[in-house]
């Protein structure tokens, strides 16, 4: 738990897009909600939406460019540098869409957060929202989780439940699925800066109660 005395969390911010998860964040943060500071956000793509976002935000902002790189390694490599140049407590992964090699899941244990359009463990991957329609499912969602060495397969912290209407598709799908990330990203950022969820030995814990496979369920 943090003492009143401590400093605003440090959160960076990885990003590949829009960036629309990073501004619901950063608004929570800049409102005081969230006791943290996204001290930088970094883009492995240049010119995406989500750096003029940053911008207009008032975050610092990069780009570490995969392309530059021969390797995921020495990609990884130097995204841990500049990643640790701002001494984070915590990493967000938002729509940060590479493969992370391990020495960086190690790195970051505990406090790398992702999120995740679907009620994991269902539909790791991509395509979730068309899989979840062709699968004819009745309920869909989104997840944040804490990253560990298997693809979308570390543990749940929290998840909102979107119902799938019969005439939705996957554009309508996805905005509905999205209004729910704005709102559960920040909450799951606010808990760990607070000290109320944590990892060990694999397992996801809030206020030091192991949560279920599913974490915390909104609806
Ligand atoms: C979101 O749908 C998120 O669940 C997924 O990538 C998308 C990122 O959107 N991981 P944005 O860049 O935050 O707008």
């Amino acid at each position: 738990m943090k003492t009143e005395q401590a400093e605003p969390s440090r959160i960076v911010v990885l990003i590949s897009g829009s960036g629309s998860n990073m501004q619901a964040v950063a608004e929570s943060c800049q409102k005081q909600e969230i006791d943290g500071d996204i001290v930088a956000v970094i883009s492995n793509r240049p010119g995406v939406a989500g750096l003029e976002r940053a911008q207009e935000l008032n975050l610092p902002h990069q780009v570490v460019d995969h392309t530059e790189y021969p390797t995921r390694e020495e990609f990884d490599v130097n995204l841990m540098r500049a990643i640790d140049e701002h001494s984070p407590d915590l990493v967000v992964l938002a729509g940060f869409m590479r493969i992370l090699t391990p020495d960086l899941v190690r790195r970051y244990k505990g406090k790398l957060l992702n999120i995740h359009p679907s009620l994991l463990p269902k539909y790791k991957g991509l395509h979730t929202h068309k899989r979840a329609l062709e699968a004819g499912d009745k309920q869909h969602g989104v997840t944040v989780h804490f990253v560990s060495e298997d693809l979308d397969g570390g543990p749940n912290i929290i998840q909102a439940l979107v119902p799938i209407l019969d005439d939705d598709n996957e554009h309508t799908l996805q905005q509905r699925v999205q209004t729910q990330e704005h709102i559960i990203y920040p909450i799951a950022v606010k808990w760990f800066v607070e000290g109320r969820i944590s990892m060990l030995k694999g397992d996801a814990y809030f206020d030091n109660q192991a949560l279920p496979e599913n974490g915390v369920q909104l609806n």
